[in-house]
């Protein structure tokens, strides 16, 4: 069957410059790099682009913070992530930066365009602003107590204990967060992209099928509340674009970074002479897909076609977004270690594992997608190591210890190696559609009919009866070749294992049209181990690295307002309403025989309990006895060695020395609830 070569531009959405790669980023890499992969495997021309996202007030404050400029910062951050990617073999054709001169030269282009045709707006907005550091405030950085429910510290758009929505303005007592000081309002003039002079266009664009169907829902919602004029222009001091003819005014960084899939895109065609406008002008027959995270569909479903449409550019052939990462059912934690950094993963694992987990797990939608730990291991080694490998594993010894490294001239089942062609055209039909755990399931299936083969057949019995050469040889011919087939249509989700199976067959790289050539009278090489099973004890030890690389992380990102140790997990309302605290007096403080960092002490809460605290290296007893502090009251008891603890007592800091117990103000009086 001869098929259309096609034109393909591929991006993934760009990570921003201030922080590493982390797991929850890498689905959508590994998503994207296995497409494009597959596409280039088949023989068309495909081209994968990315950069960083270097531009906004997070990392202008950031490497404030570290002492650096900017530009330091992002090319730090930047070299982080290329051999973050490169060691998951993620290939783009180009990694760039959108702090580059490509991608200024298009913004102010396609700036000039829009505002040559009436699509910029000017209008004087009242926005919060730090006085002491005489800069205006987003609204992240505001803080202060909700206006609706008193909750202290909220973030100034939204509450997270009782979940109210407001204006920055709203909020009481009100402090910024970079400097401490109360922001006041102030006006400015902004620049405003006129979203609705697109309305007709978007309706359309989103009806003629670019979207996955829940994303186009979420669109026509949008349409229903009315398309809002969005704000492009952010003001000095910020770290992005200057506007063209406005000092002092900058582009958001959100109309920068998509623009910076072009810039990155253009930084390839003038390497390689690519011809950038036939990719990009409208009416192109070239495709363009953006990979996506389910949360960022406004800005590439919404804004970006329309500034595209109306800066005289092709649109998205599609946008495919997906859902996010969950780690053993629950969100990343950085308590229990599964806020998992891609290094950290990297330095305990082998990156191809959790490229095949997650081709395991990843469909055309946007569901979450979970990493359960044992089921990672299991799977791991019961597909790739149990069945995939093993196949290769049981016919390569024969072939050279026999055949001197040669295969046979004929294969012996040749019904099972048409039906594996065969069934090449739909696994290929699944990657396509982006449903690559459909693709996995087939590819297993193949596998197992080939270890049913091999079991069936028995080379290891064979090979002991006189006279048997050929047929062994066939059989493991047979076996090898089968071998072949499974690992071309394996190679997008393990580049790196394939590599070494093209090295171990001694073929071409493997490739879509080259599944149908049978491998016969052909000497391969020796066998090499291709993949070793997924040890308990590496994932544990990455759980742990984790654990520590995110506390020492913190440490080092101390800010002047926020605390030591980074924020934990958002908890309900109602899971904290469970927390029972309580005024307890000490009334016995006393050392532990054979525990070198417990005290017991003795507390009142209206009634009596015994509770062992990790503070003997701050407290002596002897300071503690008589004074108020507060425990957790309804924490179920513990046995240790030393006795039953009934509760806890509350202490901050890092431990040692520094380890400081709560005590209430005068007149709090035992047994009081805390609220
Ligand atoms: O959400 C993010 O992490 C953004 N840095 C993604 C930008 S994607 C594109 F628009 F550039
Ligand atoms: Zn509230």
């Amino acid at each position: 069957m001869t098929r259309q070569q096609r034109n393909i531009l591929v991006t993934s959405a760009l990570p921003y410059a201030n922080g590493p790669i982390h797991l929850g980023h890498l689905v959508e890499y590994i998503q994207t790099d296995i497409w494009v992969r597959f596409q280039k495997m088949r023989g068309h021309t495909c081209y994968y682009v990315c950069a960083d996202d270097a531009h906004g007030t997070p990392i202008m404050l950031k490497a404030e913070q570290e002492g650096i400029t900017p530009e330091q910062l992002i090319e730090r951050v930047g070299e982080e992530h290329r051999r973050d990617f490169a060691d998951f073999a993620i290939r783009f054709d180009n990694y760039y930066t959108t702090h580059s001169s490509e991608n200024k030269a298009i913004v102010e282009a396609i700036y000039l365009r829009l505002r040559e045709t009436g699509h910029i707006e000017r209008r004087v907005i009242r926005q919060a602003f730090d006085p002491e550091k005489k800069m205006f405030l987003p609204d992240r950085y505001i803080r202060g107590e909700c206006p609706k429910c008193g909750a202290p510290d909220q973030y100034g758009d939204n509450c997270e204990v009782c979940g109210a929505t407001y204006d920055p303005t709203e909020l009481k007592n009100p402090v910024s967060a970079v400097s401490g000081a109360t922001p006041i309002e102030k006006e400015s003039e902004h620049y405003f992209f006129k979203l609705s002079d697109f309305e007709d266009m978007l309706r359309e664009w989103v009806k003629a099928g670019h979207l996955q169907p829940e994303v186009a829902n979420k669109l026509e919602e949008w349409f229903e509340v009315g398309l809002e004029d969005w704000d492009i222009s952010r003001d000095a001091p910020y770290f992005g674009f200057e506007i063209p003819d406005a000092p002092g005014k900058y582009f958001y960084v959100w109309l920068d970074a998509p623009i910076g899939y072009f810039a990155s895109f253009r930084h390839l065609c003038d390497r390689e002479g690519i011809d950038f406008d036939a990719f990009l002008k409208p009416g192109s027959d070239a495709e363009m897909y953006h990979f996506i995270g389910k949360d960022i569909i406004r800005f590439h479903g919404l804004f970006w076609p329309a500034v595209l449409a109306g800066s005289g550019f092709r649109t998205p052939t599609a946008i495919f977004a997906h859902g996010f990462l969950t780690v053993n059912g629950q969100k990343m934690s950085k308590s229990r270690g599964t806020f998992i950094m891609a290094r950290t993963y990297l330095d305990h694992l082998d990156p191809e594992y959790l490229r095949y987990y997650f081709a395991g797990k990843l469909g055309s939608g946007i569901d979450d997608l979970d990493l359960n730990l044992e089921d990672f291991q299991l799977r791991v080694n019961s597909d790739l190591v149990g069945k995939v490998v093993n196949i290769a594993s049981r016919c390569a010894g024969f072939i050279h210890k026999r055949f001197s490294g040669r295969l046979g001239r004929t294969t012996e089942n040749t019904a099972l190696l048409s039906a594996m062609q065969a069934a090449t055209d739909s696994i290929a039909q699944a990657y396509e559609e982006r449903e690559y755990a459909k693709a996995m399931r087939e590819i297993m299936a193949l596998a197992d009919q080939v270890n049913q083969y091999i079991d069936e057949r028995k080379p290891w019995v064979i090979a002991k009866q006189a006279g048997s050469e050929d047929e062994l040889q066939a059989i493991c011919t047979t076996g090898l070749n089968a071998f072949k087939i499974l690992m071309t249509c394996l190679k997008p989700v393990l580049p790196l294992m394939a590599g070494k199976v093209e090295a171990f067959l001694n073929t071409e790289p493997l490739c879509w049209s080259s599944i149908d050539q049978l491998l016969l009278e052909h000497e391969i090489s020796a066998f090499k181990p291709l993949m070793v099973r997924v040890e308990e004890k590496a994932i544990h030890a990455m759980l742990e690295d984790s654990k520590q690389t995110m506390e020492s992380a913190a440490e080092k990102t101390v800010s002047k307002i926020l605390t030591e140790e980074p924020i934990g997990d958002e908890i309900s309302y109602d899971e904290f309403a469970k927390v029972d605290l309580r005024i307890a007096r000490i009334l016995k403080a006393e050392e532990v025989e054979g525990a070198d960092k417990l005290l017991r002490l003795t507390l009142d809460i209206g009634e009596q309990r015994n509770v062992f605290a990790g503070i003997k290296s701050a407290y002596k007893p002897e300071e503690l006895e008589g004074k108020l502090t507060v425990m957790v009251a309804n924490l179920a008891p513990r046995k240790m060695r030393f006795g039953l603890s009934e509760g806890m007592v509350l202490a901050a800091g890092p431990g040692g020395k520094d380890l400081f117990l709560l005590h209430p103000d005068e007149g709090a009086a035992p047994g009081m609830r805390v609220k």
